[in-house]
């Protein structure tokens, strides 16, 4: 489920890298505040979310990407990379988190996480911020 900015709370963007350090079919984690973040280029357009797997907090990041779709390399669970649903087991239920991204010169910014994350014993973040 992603932030939904109002006026009062607008999104607090956070400068992660530039486009071309995340080529198109690839995915590369961030640490954003105590978040762990996945970002998936897909086709050219960016995706942010929870790199935590729902099922036993495995690294998503780790997982195979194909088409919108990564799956966790634990155990296979599929996520539906834009929206976060679980698409299997199917789970109508529950939803990893997703983040919105923006471009602006050449540069990816993603929308600070709110709230806690769950920790993830074995996952050391490409990138600290
Ligand atoms: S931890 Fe991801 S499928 Fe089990």
């Amino acid at each position: 489920m992603s932030e939904t900015p109002t006026p009062e709370k607008p999104l607090d963007f956070v400068r992660v890298a530039l486009v071309s350090e995340v080529p198109v079919g690839t995915m590369k984690l961030f640490k954003i505040d105590r978040h762990q973040v996945a970002l998936a280029n897909i086709k050219g357009e960016f995706y942010a979310f929870n790199n935590i797997c729902l099922h036993r907090a495995g690294p998503l990041v780790e997982g195979r990407l194909l088409g919108n779709k990564v799956t966790c390399s634990w155990h296979a669970w599929v996520y539906e990379v834009p929206t976060g649903k679980v698409i299997f087991p199917r789970d109508e239920k529950r939803c990893l988190d997703t983040y919105q991204v923006k471009i602006e010169d050449d540069a990816i910014w993603i929308a600070r996480p709110k709230g806690k994350q769950r920790p993830s014993p074995t996952v050391q973040p490409e990138a600290v911020l």
